[in-house]
Order: structure tokens, then C-alpha cells, then sequence
């Protein structure tokens, strides 16, 4: 028996082994630690449970069969992050550099039934050279499994790709239908063709890390939601994000205890807005001053910084964040910020994650760059967004609200629940000076005429009291008390049930 517990023991350190120790310190020397070492820093201490570890692939071509490295390149299993429960792989780069065969393949997708059945996200961790050369039409074939599993679990469990090493060509379309990618600087790529292929085929001459790095992915191609210094804070950011999230769209948020009053006043509100209206100031002040001990998790913090998206807690219960930010592009709605809202609100809306907008939107941005790359298009995928959601759904307005983007964001039309204004807001169909030139244009030579015609407009626009008479604006609330306001909206609509007629799926403009 003894031998029989020390064969097994054997086994196992030799899997854990993974390429062996050469390739294990080549992987510490380009700054990237290895598959088990991020599983480890991922889960609670002790919590992971391994399968397949003894799993070999079984090809013979290109005299694979000399060699069978237990494991196949991934380390598969799942394991708690604070207590809740989450299924993992890690792609192994120290074994044929975590490329993809068959069996590997058949470990994630393992994995991921496992998850769909027992309703826990799925978090993927990539380190790999894409699909095994040697195995051809097989590895391929493989990815495809792995494919249609990430479109089926897709609005049922949380999919989270953490992004470490290489990750190229059709492999990228596996993290690509996940609900978040996360990069690491520096040592991470994503891109469809390598350089090569790009010098060959348009002779542009560009590297890794220009093509698909973490700077281009967070800030131009927004393929990636965000990007961290190093694998240590990649793993503790994604706990940090894990704590968030419902494990799956059969369950709520989680609830954390909070040691904060929800009915916290902050009278630094009631200066957040300058007197000049065309000024500009930080909506992230509001945000973390009404969040939970200013609490706030930022998706795509570097792409589109006109809008904001993200998540915090009120009474310790998660809530997605959308908000407008006047410091940058004046907080317009543009094509990158549409497309950057709406997929977060029908995020938050499939995992029943309630929506809170914060909103300071003078209008949608104009222009030949807009127009001709579908702002029509892409502006109505957020209106659609917030339109379909059927979570509890509340809306404050800051200061600017016009036109179009004041119906968009949220507004009681697209079935806003509980829709606030500070006094400081302005709903109108545009801005003063915009409507003036319009409405009075005989008179535009005369500048006297034209401010009198701006102060009327003014006073009968520049404020929230015209929409509050018709009901579209539940109530006009004082900056101070915002959080207090909006902890008890929601928890007013902690009961909300909509019923959406019956289809097979939408079809939102994409
Ligand atoms: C088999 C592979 C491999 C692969 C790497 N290795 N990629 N083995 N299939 N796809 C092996 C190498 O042979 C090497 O083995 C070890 O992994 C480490 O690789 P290195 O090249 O030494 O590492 P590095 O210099 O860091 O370069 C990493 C790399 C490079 C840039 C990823 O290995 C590379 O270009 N690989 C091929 C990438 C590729 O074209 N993949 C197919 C993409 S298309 P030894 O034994 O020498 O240490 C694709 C389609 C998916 O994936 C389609 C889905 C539908």
C-alpha cells in the first residue's frame, strides 16, 4: 500500500512539474509566473480541487508519442474565492507552450459543463501558443467545443478571461465572447495575425506589443476591460471583481456586510456642480461619494472616458455604475462610449445586476467621423440596452440632459423605476445658445435681442422642474443626499418583477 500512495504521490509531483523546472524559470524570467502559481494566488488558500491531472494527449504525429507530459498544458479544477465557488483553467506555457490539443481542450471543457450544471462562473486563464501544430484539424476542431460552450454559458455564468501570456489567432475568439478580458502589461498579446503575417500582407511594421498589447487593447480596439501591472495584482484585482458578481443568472448579487450608513449626507455635493455650466468636473467624486466606503470597481477605465462603467455596493449589494463624465469630450455619447455602455448594462441586466445612471450629457457627438461610422447604429445599441432591462433601474440627473441622449440614459421613457434630478439639471432638447441660434435667427445680428431670447429660454429650460410637472422626473433631490436617496430606491425595488413578452431573442442593432 505504501508504494502504491507513494506511485501516486510520485505522479503527481511529476505533474506538478508541468514542462520542468528549465521552463519554469524561463517563465519566472520574462515576470510571468506559472499555471499553478495563478490558480493558487486566484483561490482561497487550499481550496482548489484538481481533475485531470493524469490527462496525456493522445497524438503519434511529428513523434508526439515520445513524449506525454501529465496535465496536457492546462491545470483545470475549481475552488472558492472568499468562500463562493468558481471553475478555473490555466493554460500551462511551460508544456509545448500551453497550445491547445484535443485533450487540453477537452479539460476546459470539462470544466465549463461543470460550471453551466452547477451554476459557478468560469475564469480563464491564458498562456499559450494557440492551437497544437502537431495535432492539425484535431486542435482546431477542439476550439471549436470550447467556442460553442463559451456562446451556450454565455448570460448564465460570469466567463472572466485574464489574459497572460500569448494569445493569438483564432484562439482569441474564445475570450473574445467572454463577459471580461484582463491583460497584463507588458507580458500579454492578443491579435488575430502576428506581426509577420501584418508585414507581409500590408507591409506595416509594427510589434507584439503595438499590434495586441495591453495598451492597445484597453485604450484603442476596447477588446480588453482593463489592464494590471503584474500576474500578483491581475490575480488579486480579479478576487476583487469575482466579490461582485452573482455566481451565476440563477441567483442575485451577493451581499457583503457594509459599515457604512446608507444614510450618509455629503454636503461636498452641493458645490460638485460649478456655476458655469460649460465647466467642467468630476463625476467620480459622485460615484465614490454615494458607493459603499467608496468602493468602486472600473470596467474599461481607459477607453471611451466620456462614460463611465463599473461596479459598487449600496447597503452591501452590487450595483452597476453608468455616468456620463463632463471632464472628458464634455461627457457626449459617441460611438465608443454607446458601444461601452450598452454591453456593461446588458451585463448587469442578465446577471440581475440593478443599474445606476448617473447622467450630464449634453447631446450625441457630431460630425462626418460619426455619422459615417454608425452612430445611428451603435448609439442605438445603449438605448436598446437600458430600453430591454428589466432590472431595478435608477437615474439621477446632474446637470445636462438634452435631445436624444437625455431619452438614452436611462430616462423614465425607456422605463426608468425611480428617475431623480438635482436642481442644478438641465432637460431640454438642447442648450441655450444652440436653441437661440435656431428658433431666433432673424435676430442673430443683434446681440442684445439674442441674450434676452437666451435668458428666457433659460429660465424656462435650465432647470428640472419642467419635466418634474409632467412626471418624468419622480422627484428633485438635494446633492447632499443622493446616496441616501438612492439607497432607498433600490431598496424599494429589491421586489421588481417585469414580465417582456415572449421571443426567441431580440435583435439588437450590432
Ligand atoms: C505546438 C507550440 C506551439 C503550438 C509554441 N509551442 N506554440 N507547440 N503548437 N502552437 C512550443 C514551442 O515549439 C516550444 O517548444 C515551446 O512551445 C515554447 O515556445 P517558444 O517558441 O520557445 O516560446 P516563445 O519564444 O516565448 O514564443 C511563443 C510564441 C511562439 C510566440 C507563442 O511559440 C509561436 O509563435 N508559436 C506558434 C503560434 C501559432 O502560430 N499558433 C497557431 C495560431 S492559430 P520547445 O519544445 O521548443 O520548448 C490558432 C488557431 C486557433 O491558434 C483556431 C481556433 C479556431
Amino acid at each position: 500500500m505504501k508504494d502504491i500512495l507513494q506511485e501516486l504521490e510520485h505522479r503527481r509531483e511529476e505533474a506538478r512539474l508541468g514542462g520542468g523546472q528549465t521552463r519554469i524559470d524561463s517563465q519566472h524570467a520574462k515576470g510571468k509566473l506559472t499555471a499553478r502559481e495563478r490558480v493558487e494566488l486566484l483561490l482561497d488558500e487550499d481550496s482548489f480541487e484538481e481533475y485531470d491531472m493524469f490527462v496525456t494527449h493522445r497524438c503519434t504525429d511529428f513523434g508526439m508519442e515520445k513524449s506525454k507530459p501529465r496535465g496536457d498544458g492546462v491545470v483545470t479544477g475549481w475552488g472558492t474565492v472568499n468562500g463562493r465557488m468558481v471553475y478555473v483553467f490555466s493554460q500551462d506555457f511551460t508544456v509545448l507552450g500551453g497550445s491547445v490539443s484535443e485533450t487540453h481542450a477537452a479539460k476546459i471543457c470539462k470544466i465549463m459543463d461543470m460550471a453551466m450544471q452547477n451554476g459557478a462562473p468560469v475564469i480563464g486563464i491564458n498562456d499559450s501558443g494557440g492551437a497544437r501544430i502537431q495535432e492539425g484539424v484535431s486542435s482546431l476542431a477542439a476550439y471549436g467545443e470550447v467556442f460553442q460552450r463559451n456562446i451556450r454559458a454565455s448570460g448564465v455564468v460570469p466567463q472572466i478571461s485574464m489574459i497572460m501570456g500569448p494569445c493569438a489567432g483564432g484562439a482569441v475568439y474564445s475570450p473574445a465572447m467572454t463577459d471580461f478580458i484582463f491583460m497584463v502589461k507588458d507580458s500579454s498579446y492578443m491579435f488575430v495575425t502576428g506581426p509577420d503575417v501584418v508585414k507581409t500582407v500590408t507591409n506595416e511594421h509594427v510589434t507584439a506589443e503595438e499590434l495586441g498589447g495591453a495598451t492597445t487593447h484597453t485604450r484603442k480596439s476596447s477588446v480588453a476591460d482593463g489592464a494590471f501591472e503584474d500576474d500578483v495584482e491581475a490575480m488579486a484585482e480579479l478576487r476583487r471583481l469575482i466579490d461582485f458578481l452573482p455566481l451565476s443568472n440563477r441567483e442575485k448579487p451577493p451581499v457583503r456586510a457594509f459599515h457604512d450608513d446608507p444614510d450618509r449626507i455629503e454636503e461636498s455635493l452641493d458645490t460638485l456642480i460649478p456655476d458655469n455650466p460649460n465647466m467642467p468636473y468630476d463625476m467620480k467624486e459622485l460615484i465614490l461619494k454615494v458607493a459603499d466606503e467608496g468602493d468602486f470597481f472600473e470596467i474599461q477605465e481607459e477607453f471611451a472616458k466620456n462614460i463611465i462603467t463599473g461596479f459598487i455596493r449600496l447597503e452591501g449589494q452590487t450595483v452597476g455604475v453608468v455616468a456620463n463624465q463632463p471632464l472628458n469630450l464634455a461627457g457626449v455619447l459617441d460611438i465608443d462610449s454607446a458601444r461601452k455602455a450598452a454591453r456593461f448594462v446588458r451585463f448587469c441586466d442578465a446577471f440581475s445586476i440593478p443599474l445606476l445612471t448617473f447622467v450630464d450629457v449634453p447631446g450625441f457627438l457630431p460630425g462626418t467621423g460619426q455619422e459615417y461610422n454608425g452612430v445611428i447604429k451603435h448609439g442605438a445599441k445603449l438605448l436598446f440596452a437600458y430600453g430591454e432591462a428589466t432590472v431595478p433601474k435608477v437615474t439621477v440627473i446632474t446637470r445636462k440632459a438634452y435631445g436624444g441622449a437625455y431619452v438614452v440614459m436611462a430616462s423614465k421613457h425607456l422605463q426608468g423605476d425611480i428617475n431623480y434630478a438635482w436642481p442644478t439639471s438641465e432637460i431640454a432638447v438642447m442648450g441655450a445658445k444652440g436653441a437661440v441660434e435656431i428658433l431666433h435667427r432673424t435676430d442673430l445680428g443683434d446681440p442684445e435681442k439674442i441674450a434676452a431670447h437666451t435668458a428666457e429660454y433659460e429660465d424656462r429650460f435650465a432647470n428640472p422642474f419642467v419635466a418634474a410637472e409632467r412626471g418624468f422626473i419622480d422627484e428633485v433631490i438635494q446633492p447632499r443626499s443622493t446616496r441616501k436617496r438612492v439607497c432607498r430606491a433600490f431598496a424599494a425595488l429589491r421586489t421588481k418583477q417585469v414580465e417582456m413578452p415572449w421571443k426567441k431573442h431580440d435583435n439588437i442593432p450590432l
